[in-house]
Parts: structure tokens; C-alpha cells; sequence
């Protein structure tokens, strides 16, 4: 019979070897954020009849937005407890240190409290995405240069999606992991364990109402993924939820390629650097696949911003490495001929 592995025995085994407490409690701090708010997400729909998000409750409170709600829980579980030195999230102009008077900490979580919020109100999956990175300089309370790290430096990354069930998938640089929550229990409980994209490759996610603000490159690449363009092998069929982290989920599952790719009024396409497309490239790399902004990894990028926005194509790598020689022939052929 297969064992019953809490999250909390997982993370204590498995630690790395640099972990000390601190790693390892954040980890935990993480998980339990993740059941807060999935047992909101999950009364979500009871919000038109015991008060919608932005009303007045009977004590006379604003009701706060989902997001909003999920990032406040994040940053009251994690700000006062010393092991970090600093926290940015999607939902705050500017990254926190960790407030006075509390003992700060060696890590920097960042964090997309809520991602796909524009599914909320259907009914459709959400998610959670964090990373972890150690401070630069342990000695200074958090700087915007503990922040602003490439993904290269990640130590652990993962997401929460909130869908028919619970899951929290992560990893620590030693391959990916998922747990499903058990609600009755209050436990995550093992059951994924080293996920590795699967080949073939099933699916590919673009959102294809913007194909007319692609560069030719980019619909030969998405006309590559149907059939067409020369691809041999078996055809891939697309699926689109608009959740990032779902849409990774399946195909981290299934086998396939997520695209965010560039448009021409923008260059950066949609996703964010920092809080999802580094994290996430952490994750499916680990997972065996690879991540690109089309000409160079999602890993290797130094953030200047905040809350900067990258083009991303990320999945299977054979898929990924397909949509950068198209990317870069074009690039290519139109730097030679401003050049030439
Ligand atoms: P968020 O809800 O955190 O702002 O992220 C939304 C993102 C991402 O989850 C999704 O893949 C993408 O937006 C969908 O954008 P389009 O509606 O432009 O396809
Ligand atoms: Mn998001
Ligand atoms: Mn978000």
C-alpha cells in the first residue's frame, strides 16, 4: 500500500542541505496561506448573497476582493515571523521590508497572490505562484537588490491552484512535486510525486484572439504548433483557461507549450517577470522542460522592474526550442537587413 505523506513531513525530509529552520518554516508559512485562501476561493460564489466584494458587510467592513484578500494573507503570514528580509507582490507598487519592530530574516518571497482573476467570478481555476530567493546581503534589512534576482537564483518556486481540487506543487531545486489539500483533513497530502513533462506533448495554450498583433515569426510558430510549417509527429490539439497556473498544471501534466507571446503595441507581452513567468521557469525546467522569452531563457533575465513583463513561451522543451529558432531566424533576417 502507498504511504501517506503530509506536506510537512515532505518538506522536513527533503530539505536541502543549506536549509536551516527558516527554509523550511517559510515553506510551511506558504502552505498554510494556501489553505486560507482556498477556503475562501471555494465560498467565492457565496459572495452575491452573503456580500459582494466591494460592499459593505453588516459590520459595516468593505468586503475585500479576492485578490486583494489573498495578498493581505500572504503578508500577515510571513512578514513577522524572521525569515525574510523582504516580500514583493503582484498586487503592491513596491516591494515591503520586513516592518519594525520584527527580527528579520535570509529569504525574499515573491509572490501573484491571485493568478487569473478575471476567472474568479466564473467559477473557473485560480492560482497562487511564489518564489524564494536568499537575501543578498544578510546583514542589510531587504533592498530592491534582493528583489530584483534573476531566476537563476531561485531556491524554491511553486504554485497553488485552486481548481476541482487543491493543489500545491513546488520544488526546491530537487525535481517537482505536488500535494493535493485534503479539506476535511486541513492536510496537503502527497500526490504527485517528480513530475516530469511528458512526451508527447499534448497541447499548446496562445490566446489566439490576438494572432493579427503577432509578428509573422510568431503565426508560423503558432501555425507550426497546428500541423502546418513543417511539423512532423502527432498533431497537438490547444487548450486556453486564461489561469497561467492552470494552464502550466495541465500541461505540466498532459505534455505542452504555454505562449505569452510579444504584440505590436507590446513588446513585453502580458506576464510578469517576477512573479510568474521566473518562478514558473523554475519549476517546469526542474520538471525536465525549459522556458524562453523567444531568445533567451526566463532564468537568465535581470529584472530592472518590478513589476516588468516578459514575452513567454514555456513547456515541453522541444516546443519552447522550436519557437525560439523562429523567433530568432526573423530577428536575424530583419537585423541584417537594417544593417545590411
Ligand atoms: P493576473 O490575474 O494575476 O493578473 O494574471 C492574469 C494573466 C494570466 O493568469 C493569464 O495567463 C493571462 O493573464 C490571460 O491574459 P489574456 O486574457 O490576455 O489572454
Ligand atoms: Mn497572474
Ligand atoms: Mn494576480
Amino acid at each position: 500500500m502507498s504511504k501517506i505523506v503530509t506536506i510537512e513531513r515532505f518538506i522536513l525530509d527533503y530539505q536541502p542541505d543549506y536549509a536551516r529552520g527558516e527554509f523550511t518554516n517559510l515553506l510551511y508559512d506558504i502552505a498554510l496561506a494556501a489553505k486560507v485562501i482556498a477556503h475562501k476561493t471555494n465560498r467565492a460564489g457565496l459572495t452575491d448573497i452573503l456580500g459582494r466584494a466591494g460592499a459593505t458587510n453588516i459590520q459595516g467592513e468593505q468586503q475585500q476582493k479576492l485578490d486583494v484578500f489573498a495578498d493581505d494573507i500572504i503578508f500577515r503570514i510571513c512578514d513577522h515571523t524572521g525569515r525574510l528580509c523582504a516580500m514583493a507582490s503582484e498586487e503592491r507598487e513596491d516591494f515591503m521590508q520586513i516592518p519594525e519592530p520584527y527580527k528579520k530574516g535570509s529569504y525574499v518571497l515573491v509572490y501573484d497572490p491571485l493568478d487569473g482573476s478575471s476567472n474568479i467570478d466564473v467559477n473557473v481555476s485560480i492560482g497562487t505562484i511564489f518564489g524564494i530567493y536568499r537575501c543578498v546581503d544578510w546583514d542589510l534589512r531587504g533592498r530592491i537588490e534582493d528583489v530584483l534576482q534573476p531566476g537563476r537564483k531561485l531556491v524554491a518556486a511553486g504554485y497553488v491552484l485552486y481548481g476541482s481540487s487543491t493543489m500545491l506543487v513546488y520544488t526546491t531545486g530537487q525535481g517537482v512535486n505536488g500535494f493535493t489539500l485534503d479539506p476535511e483533513l486541513g492536510e496537503f497530502l502527497l500526490s504527485h510525486e517528480n513530475m516530469r513533462l511528458p512526451e508527447p506533448p499534448a497541447y499548446y495554450s496562445v490566446n489566439h484572439a490576438y494572432y493579427e498583433k503577432w509578428s509573422p515569426a510568431t503565426q508560423r510558430y503558432l501555425r507550426w504548433l497546428q500541423g502546418s510549417e513543417g511539423k512532423t509527429g502527432q498533431p497537438m490539439s490547444s487548450r486556453y483557461i486564461g489561469s497561467l497556473v492552470a494552464d502550466i498544471h495541465r500541461n505540466l501534466l498532459q505534455g505542452g507549450v504555454f505562449c505569452y507571446p510579444a504584440e505590436v503595441n507590446k513588446p513585453n507581452g502580458k506576464i510578469r517577470l517576477l512573479y510568474e513567468a521566473a518562478p514558473l521557469a523554475f519549476l517546469v525546467e526542474q520538471a525536465g522542460g525549459y522556458a524562453s522569452n523567444g531568445y533567451a531563457s526566463i532564468m537568465d533575465l535581470q529584472p530592472t522592474d518590478l513589476h516588468q513583463r516578459t514575452p513567454l513561451y514555456i513547456g515541453n522543451r522541444s516546443l519552447v526550442y522550436q519557437a525560439e529558432k523562429f523567433l530568432q531566424e526573423e530577428h536575424s533576417v530583419s537585423g541584417s537587413m537594417t544593417t545590411g
